[in-house]
Order: C-alpha cells, then structure tokens, then sequence
C-alpha cells in the first residue's frame, strides 16, 4: 500500500524547494514534482541565475574594455567569446540545480521528475518522466507551478530571432540590431547584457515612462543613464507585430495615443511585456479552485485555495519575484505544521540588476500620495559618497520615505552600483518597525557605499552631513 504525504509540493521553482525544505526541517513526509528534469525553477534555469551570470561577466567585459585604462590598468586587446561566456552561464545553473537536489536529499524529500496533476482532494497524479503514471495521496498540496511569459498579437515567439527570457540568455551570437519589446526588469536586463556586449539596441515600451512600479524619480535618473550607455527608448509606443524576413525582422508600432505606424527593422527581438500564471492542465476545477481575470490563483487568508490545498508564489497575488516566492514556501510548511506562517508583501523587496542597480522596497512616493499619507524625505547622491567618489561610481542616490509624524520608515528607494546588497538594511529596519533616526544613528563603516543610505535618513529631519 502506498504511503501518505504529509505535503506534495506541484513545481521545483524557488516557492516549490523552499517549500520542500522547511517541510522537511519540520518532519513533514514532503514529496516535489517537476516536469522540466532538473529543480530551480524558471529563476534557476532561464530567469534570475543565468541572467545574473551574463550581467556579471558582460559588466566585467565593458570595464575591461572602457574602464580599466582610466584606473591604469593596461589589459591589450580586449575581444568576446560568446562561446565561453555561455558556458560559464551554465556552469553556474548547472552547480546551483544540482545543489538544490542536494538539499532535497539531504531534508529527506521524495523528488519525482514528472507533471503532476491534482485528480481531486488529497490525490496528485504523475505523469511520470519514464512514460508512467501513479497517484500520490496526501494531506496536503502545495500549487508551486510559477508563471511564463506572455506575447502580444502578431508576434510568433521562436526562442531564436523572436525570444523570451529563455531564448535572450542563449542567443548564439550578438545581434547587430536588437530591439526589446517591454521597459520592464527583464527588458532592461537583458537589453544591458547585449548592449554591452555590442548590440545596438532599442527598447519599444508602451507606457510614457521606464520600470513601471519603481518611483518616478528612480525611473527618470534610470532612464537618463541607460540612455547614456547607448540605449535608445521609444517611449508611448505600442507594438503591433513582428515580421520574420529571411535576413532580418522587421517591428511594426504606433503611438499608443493613437498616430502613424513606424516600422524599425532587427536582427533579434526580446518579448518581455510580462509574465501570467502557469496553471495549465494542473486540475484546479478537481478541488474546486479558481483563477482570476489575470489567471492567478485565488488563495483565501493565507496562502489557502481549499482545505489541504495551498498556492505559492508566481502563480498566486503578490510581486513576482523569487524571493517573495520562497517566503511564500516556508509559510506554507510553517502553516501545515501548525505554526504562524506570514509573509509581509509590503517589505519584499525589488532589485533591477543593471548597472548601476535599482532597488527599493516600500511605498513609492506615487503611492503615498495617493493614500494621502503624508510624509518626509531625505535624499543623498553618490556624487557626494567618499567610496563612491573614490570608485569613479557615483551615479545615482538613496532615497528615503518617513512618516511626517511618527517618523516611521515608510519606503526607500535606491539607484547606484551595488543598492541590491544595501536595500536589506531598510528591509530589516522597516521589519522592525524603525524610525529614519534609528537608521540616521546607526553607525556605518567609512568609506562605504552604505554611508549613503546613513546620509539619505539624516536627511528625513534635514541633517544630513556629508553635503
Ligand atoms: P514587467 O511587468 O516588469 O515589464 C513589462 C513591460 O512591458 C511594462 O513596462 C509594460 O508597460 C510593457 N508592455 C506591455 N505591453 C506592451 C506593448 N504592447 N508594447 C510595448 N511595451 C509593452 O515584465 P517583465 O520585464 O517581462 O518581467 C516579468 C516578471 O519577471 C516581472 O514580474 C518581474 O518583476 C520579474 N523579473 C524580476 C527580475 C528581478 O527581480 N531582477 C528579473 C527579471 C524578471
């Protein structure tokens, strides 16, 4: 007689392992299926890891080559091998996939490679990778299954001229002319990676500004900066298909006011107007579990579809992003084992690994307007940072956002090299409930970059010192 699961977890991404392993800490019989072969998940496989490995190695090449003769750093001819990058890529995917399978042996969780299905109250059935199908009974389910990426009419997506995500982080050469559909994260990515590595690129966004969600002025400077690194944007403009020619693409839009049709022709175009929910064929109706307008997956009070039924991650509310997604996880273990498992969505914070970086995490000024809130701010620029000034690094500045009569830290919002390891002060600081003072009098090492961030909450009550 097959054995009862405590918990099956359907989808190996970030919300899905994470789940797996604080089940596992806390003695659950854990079981995760995934049908791609190997764990990780989007972020591991196509999103956050490989891109990271080619943003990394593509800055370094941009500094070899633009930067290094100003810090007196003679390093000849510097030439790509597109080859050798790639394979450092999936080097690192590879470590970091296998690593996760590690870590479901080590806390004692049956993986099984295969798509899961729910067949009906605490039944999950397998089509197995090796052709066959069994059926797990368990307690409880975990929906782990993620999101994928959305197209626009008119575009035929083909992961080698016309791409995803999955098909931008392994192009096999660098496209003389690439034009990205989308100003979003993965847009400005991926549009630095090869701009950087030598394409000409164009970014085609709807909207009249950059980065929806980050604050105004964050997008602005944003903006400004990746212009001068040679992006060109076509702000207000709506794409209304890809032409695949033998040779080349051609992109055809309009103002999305409404206007004349422009044409710019490509070597490559990156789709990347968003991601939606990935729920199909996952027998939802079986537990009677339903979908929004937008195909996210309605969860009642934390994290619950149906009795035993829970939904982390991408394919439930929230920002999609994988560290909200392993929160999410881990609450879910913590609630199947009777503990209190919550995950405050207003303190997940967002990193845009261009360079410089963008970070934030709170209310945007937009939004504090709009909830009438009213508020204080301070502000510091790297241009007046010792370490930032020493570095040659000093584009960008720290923002931060306070209640204008308790004090309390309300949002910041950060842009300049290395923000994505400074905005965790503010995540703790704000987890703690704490005053921009108690950030203005935490001591901070000199000369760091961090000291920005020091400057920025003295700033709130206008004392800031280093300006
Ligand atoms: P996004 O939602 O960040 O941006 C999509 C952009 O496409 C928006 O600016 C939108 O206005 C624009 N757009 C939509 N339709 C259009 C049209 N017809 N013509 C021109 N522009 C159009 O989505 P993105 O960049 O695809 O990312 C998907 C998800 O993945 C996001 O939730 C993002 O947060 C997440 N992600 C996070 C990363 C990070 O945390 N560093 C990295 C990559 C992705």
């Amino acid at each position: 007689m097959s054995e009862t699961y405590d918990v099956v977890i359907i989808g190996g991404g970030p919300g899905g392992y994470n789940c797996a392993i604080r089940a596992g800490q806390l003695g659950l019989k854990t079981a995760i299926i995934e049908k791609r072969g190997v764990l990780g998940g989007t972020c591991l496989n196509v999103g956050c890891i490989p891109s990271k490995a080619l943003l990394h190695a593509s800055e370094l090449f941009a500094a070899a080559k633009n930067d290094f003769a100003k810090l007196g750093i003679k390093a000849g001819k510097v030439e790509l091998d597109l080859p050798a990058m790639m394979g450092q890529k999936e080097e690192a995917v590879e470590g970091l996939t296998q690593g996760v399978e590690f870590l479901m042996k080590k806390n004692k969780v049956d993986y099984i490679k295969g798509f899961g299905k729910i067949a009906g109250p605490g039944k999950v059935e397998v089509d197995g990778e090796d052709g066959k199908t069994q059926t797990l009974d368990t307690k409880n389910i975990v929906i782990a299954t993620g999101s994928q990426p959305t197209s626009l009419p008119n575009i035929e997506i083909d992961e080698e001229r016309v791409v995803t995500n999955t098909g931008a982080i392994a192009l096999k050469e660098v496209p003389k002319k690439l034009i990205l559909i989308g100003a979003g994260v993965i847009g400005l990515e991926l549009g630095s990676v090869w701009s950087r590595l030598g394409s000409e690129v164009t970014v085609v966004e709807y909207l009249d500004r950059i980065l929806p969600g980050a604050d105004d002025e964050i997008a602005k400077e944003a903006q400004r900066t990746f212009k001068k690194q040679g992006l060109d944007f076509q702000l207000g403009m709506k794409v209304t298909g890809v032409e695949k020619m033998s040779d080349k693409l051609k992109l055809f839009m309009e103002p999305a006011k409404g206007g004349d049709e422009k044409v710019l022709e490509a070597d490559a175009v990156i789709v990347a107007v968003g991601r939606v929910p990935y729920t199909e064929g996952l027998g939802l109706e079986a537990i009677g579990g339903k979908t929004n307008k937008r195909g996210v997956i309605e969860t009642t009070d934390h994290f619950k579809v149906t009795d035993g039924v829970w939904a982390v991650g991408d394919c439930i509310e929230g920002p999609m992003l994988a560290h909200k997604a392993e929160d999410d996880g881990a609450a879910v273990a913590e609630l199947i084992a009777g503990k209190a498992g919550h995950v405050d969505y207003n303190l997940v914070p967002s990193v845009v690994y261009t360079n410089p970086e963008i970070a934030w995490v709170g209310k945007t000024e937009a939004q504090l307007k709009e909830a009438g809130i009213e508020y204080k701010k301070g502000k510091f620029p790297f241009m007046a940072n010792s370490r930032a000034r020493t570095n040659h690094e000093t584009v960008g500045f720290v923002k931060i956002l306070a209640d204008a009569k308790t004090d309390r830290i309300l949002g910041a919002h950060m842009m300049g090299v290395g923000v994505g390891e400074m905005i965790h002060e503010i995540c703790v600081a704000m987890e703690f409930g704490a005053a921009s003072e108690d950030v203005a009098r935490t001591c901070h090492a000199h000369p760091t970059m961090s000291e920005a961030v020091r400057q920025a909450a003295m700033g709130v009550e206008g004392w800031t010192m280093q300006m």
